[in-house]
Order: C-alpha cells, then structure tokens, then sequence
C-alpha cells in the first residue's frame, strides 16, 4: 500500500489526444506538467482529474468508469468525475480537476481547477440546530465529515470514549503495526480539521445513556448535552477469551491505537508470540509481527483460517502463505491459560509467549442502545434510512442492523468502508435527505504483499466458483446460492472486483 504521489507517466494531456482514441467509458492515464492526471470519457463527455486516489494513492486509471464517476481499484471509492468529489467512502478527500477542450478532433487538458461538490442534502426544509454524535471512530467521522461538506451549519458534537482523535483503524493491524506506516499517517485527520469545521470532538467522554424523551445524552459524569438527530457509531469492542491470564499485562486485544502503541511497546521485547484467533485481524497480527523478526504461534479453534468467510480454498491458500512467511499454527486447538511467559494447551502442550494477542472476534457496543429501549436484533435495528426505532436516532457502522437490499435480509458486518458510507448516508438523512442505504458491502485485507478484496455478503453458500489460480494469486472467488453469486472474493483482479461490485448494484436498481 502507498501514500506517495504517483510519478506522472504517459503522454502529455495538455498536447491534446485525439477524440476517437478513447471510448464510452475507457480512460487514459497521463500528466500536464508534473501532475499525475486521468482524462476519462462518459458517454460524449471529456473529464480530466487527478490519477491517484486521495485514499492511499490507488491508481485511477485501473479502475472504472462508472456514467460521470471513477472508481478505485484498491478500495472501491468513488469520484465525481464533474467535481472531483469523493461521492463514496474510504476517500474522503476531493480530486483536482482540469478543464479539457475539443478542437480539430482532439481534446486538450487545460488548466487545473477546484470545484465546488454538489450539495445532497435538500434546501428550504428546516435543518436541525443540533446533532450530536456518539462514537469517534470510522462512521461517526465520516457523518460529521459529510454534515459540514453539506453545508450544515448547526453545532455538530462528536463524543467518543477513546483518547485519540479519530484514526485509520484497518492501519492498526497492518502498516502501523508491522512498523511500516508512519504515525503521520494514523489520525484520520489532523486537530485543525476539527476547529476549522467547528466539529467539537470530545474525546475520553463516554456516554453513559441515551434520553430519547427529553432528547439529551448522558455523559458518565452525569452531564446532559441536548440534540435535534442522534447518530449512535458506537462500533465494536474485542470479545475477551474467558481464561485464566488474560489480565496479564502482556496479553492483548486491538481496537485502538492505544492497544496498537501497547502491542508494539511489549513487541521490542518479544522473541515469541501467540496469536490466538485465525481470522481477519489475528492473521493481520501475525502478519505484521513476522515483519517484525517475531516467532509467530496462531492458536485457532478453526479448522483453515478464515474458512468461515473466505472458504476452504482461500482458506487453505491464507495458510500456506503465512506458513510460508514462518508462521505456525496450531489449528482446531484452543487454550487453556495464559501465564507470564507462556500458554496452556488443552493438551497439556505449551508454547512460550512473551506476548500474546487476543483477535477472536467482537461484539457490537449496543448497550446504550438497549437500554434507551431502542429495537435490538442482533445490534441495533435500523431501516434502509438508518433510522433507529427511535425518532432523530439513526444508527451506523458496526453496531447497525439493516435491510440489505441484495440479500434481501437484515445484516450487520464489520467493515470499514461499510460503517464510513453509512455515516454518509445517516448525515444526509439527519439533513432531511431521505436516501436509502444501498451500498454493496465491501472489505479488504492485507497479509504481507497480498490484499483480498470482498464485495456482496455471504453467510452461507451452495458453492464456490473459482476463476483463475489461487496460488498464482490471481482468481475470482464467487460465492453463491441457488445460482446466484452473494459474494465475490478476489485478489489479483481489481477490475473484476469492480465489476462485480457494479453488477450487484445494478441487481439492486432493477429490483
Ligand atoms: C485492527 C483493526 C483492523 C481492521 N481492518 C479492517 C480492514 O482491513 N477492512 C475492513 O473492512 N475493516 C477492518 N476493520 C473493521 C473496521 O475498523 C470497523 O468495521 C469500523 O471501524 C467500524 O466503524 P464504527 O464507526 O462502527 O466503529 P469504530 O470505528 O470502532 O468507532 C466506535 C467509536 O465509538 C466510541 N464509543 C463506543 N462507545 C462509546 C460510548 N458509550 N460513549 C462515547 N463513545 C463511545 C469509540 O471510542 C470509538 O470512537 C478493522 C478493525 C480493527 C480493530
Ligand atoms: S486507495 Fe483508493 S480507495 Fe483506497
């Protein structure tokens, strides 16, 4: 993964292009004097904006063209190709645009330009004087982010229980924990963003109760703060294994950057790890430990890591590639306890562990939730608006239950790029805008070089079809029931899991 600008390649833009070398849809990645651009056409329509995503650094012109939009390869976001406005999550941050001119058969890339995004949220109707919202972490940040981007000007207050500031969490496990991603690169934005957007983020400020009545929130210390809309983003917290010794001062969990700065302390002393968890984030863990030179042990009850979602086949490929890398897994095994230097097995076995993590899952923080009398169905209950049971509380990110339209069941999931985007869509609907959320859900992970990416849902399937070859790192994974693909994995094949994240809308739209 990459923050740094992409060194412009390809032809001039600004020498002009003839018209008919590019298609309905195809683009073209070159530069005008020292910037990285893509010159893209929908339709009969020219558009010139900055090749590299403002996420970390995709490269644009490998996505799609989606009518006026552009799509990244890396993480799915969305560009307006009229704007350059980040319409859709993880990127947040507006592209450069160029004006282009056509003469004689050809167009011109002309001279770089910064335009205003296009209001979403209506105009003329009332907007709330006050919306508060709970939780700092991916969807509170993107609501309050999208709110001001709108033009809301009413107090916006963010409370969040952690001590940091709203940070990049999928970083947390990868990068940051491997000891490859700078700290600049963590806090998702700097604190001048906060003050110049009068966004008063509170921070170490735990809610204690919702009073949906007299519309307030209860702050821990008994300190009530009124509001118009409620946003609850309250996230997720680490389940923690029932044994003896998790306490232990080197026995961890990860969800904050404080939990990642403590894994990292205790690594600089650690010869030998375990790991105890075989999924997304234990993984992710061991991954970035090995880069680390640590002995890595995963114990894992599964069978394959990551089976549950990802299959057998991608399953056993995630295994053979951290086996690789020097992991070692002790699978369809738990542990007993923990004590100072090492673990228990069932067995009686041992491993020595100077530290351990903890990644077996979470739970959605929806107490608040339940005990304001909110409906809870396996999180906290909203509809396609987000609306909660509640009326002005809307709900988003990990602890939300909704109407996913292409399941055609309730879901909730725990992904980053799906909490950010319904923190965009509560925002707009806080404002009056009344948009159903209808985002294919969408994830990726990272072991060492090789991301997979995951588009749709699929708790359970018929069958798995496989496109290409797992090992050479380049298939498409389908997941589907009764004929019908829920879910696609792939790695290696970015426009393909574009595409399918295309299809799966375009199911939606016809019904
Ligand atoms: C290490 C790690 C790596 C991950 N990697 C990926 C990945 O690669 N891809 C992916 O798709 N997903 C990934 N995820 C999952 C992703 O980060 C979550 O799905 C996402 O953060 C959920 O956003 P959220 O806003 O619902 O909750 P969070 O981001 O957890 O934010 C919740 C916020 O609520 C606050 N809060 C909770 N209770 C209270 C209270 N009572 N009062 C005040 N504040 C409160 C918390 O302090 C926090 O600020 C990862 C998660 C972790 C921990
Ligand atoms: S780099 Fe473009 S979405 Fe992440």
């Amino acid at each position: 993964m990459s923050h740094d600008e992409s060194t412009p390649q390809g032809p001039d833009l600004s020498a002009g292009v003839a018209e008919n070398a590019l298609a309905d849809g195809e683009m073209l990645a070159g530069h005008v004097g020292d910037d990285a651009v893509v010159l893209a056409r929908s339709g009969d329509a020219f558009f010139a904006v900055g090749a590299t995503c403002t996420h970390y650094g995709g490269p644009l012109a490998d996505g799609i063209v989606v009518g006026e939009t552009i799509r990244c390869p890396w993480h799915h976001a969305c560009f307006s190709l009229r704007t350059g406005e980040a319409l859709r999550a993880p990127a947040l941050v507006p592209l450069a645009c160029w004006t282009t001119e056509r003469r004689d058969g050809k167009v011109c890339v002309r001279a770089k330009e910064e335009r205003a995004a296009v209001r979403r949220a209506p105009s003329g109707t009332k907007m709330p004087e006050r919306i508060v919202i709970v939780g700092g972490g991916a969807a509170g940040f993107a609501a309050a982010e999208m709110l001001r981007r709108n033009d809301y000007d009413g107090s916006i207050t963010m409370l969040s229980s952690d001590a940091a500031p709203p940070v990049d969490r999928p970083n947390l496990s990868k990068d940051y924990l491997a000891g490859t991603a700078p700290e600049e690169w963590i806090p998702l934005r700097d604190d001048t963003f906060y003050a110049e957007r009068d966004i008063d983020l509170r921070l170490e400020r735990t809610i204690a109760a919702i009073d949906p009545r007299a519309r307030e929130v209860v702050t821990a210390d008994g300190s009530r703060i009124g509001y118009d809309r409620l946003l609850l983003a309250t996230g997720a917290e680490p389940v923690r294994l029932p044994l003896p010794g998790m306490d232990l001062p080197h026995v961890h969990t990860l969800r904050t950057l404080a939990d990642s700065r403590a894994i990292i302390a205790q690594a600089a002393n650690t010869r030998v790890a375990v790991v105890m968890g075989a999924s997304f984030i234990g993984l992710e863990v061991a991954a970035s430990l090995r880069a680390r030179d640590i002995e890595v042990h995963v114990v894992a009850p599964d069978k394959r890591p990551m089976e549950k979602v990802l299959g057998p086949q991608l399953g056993d490929f995630v295994r053979d590639l951290h086996e690789t890398h020097g992991v070692i897994f002790h699978l369809e095994n738990t542990a007993s306890a923990i004590e100072r230097d090492r673990v228990l097995l069932p067995s009686g076995a041992t491993l020595a562990a100077d530290l351990v993590v903890v990644g077996v899952g979470v739970r959605p923080r929806i107490a608040l939730a339940q005990d304001a009398g909110l409906t809870i169905d396996r999180g906290v209950a909203v509809n396609e608006y987000l609306e909660t049971s509640a009326r002005d509380v809307f709900a988003a990110g990990d602890i939300a239950r909704w109407p996913d339209p292409h399941t055609g069941t309730s879901i909730r999931v725990e992904h980053w790029v799906v909490a950010e985007r319904q923190g965009q869509t509560a925002a707009l609907n806080m404002l009056g805008a009344h948009e159903r959320f209808e985002a294919v859900p969408f994830f990726w992970s990272q072991h060492y070089d090789m991301p997979i990416n995951y588009v749709g849902h699929a708790e359970g399937w018929d069958d798995i079809a496989i496109d290409g070859d797992i090992a050479k790192r380049d298939c498409t994974l389908r997941y589907r029931r009764g004929g019908r693909a829920l879910a696609v994995a792939s790695i290696g094949r970015d426009r393909e899991s574009l595409l399918a994240e295309l299809a799966m809308e375009r199911d939606i739209a016809h019904g």
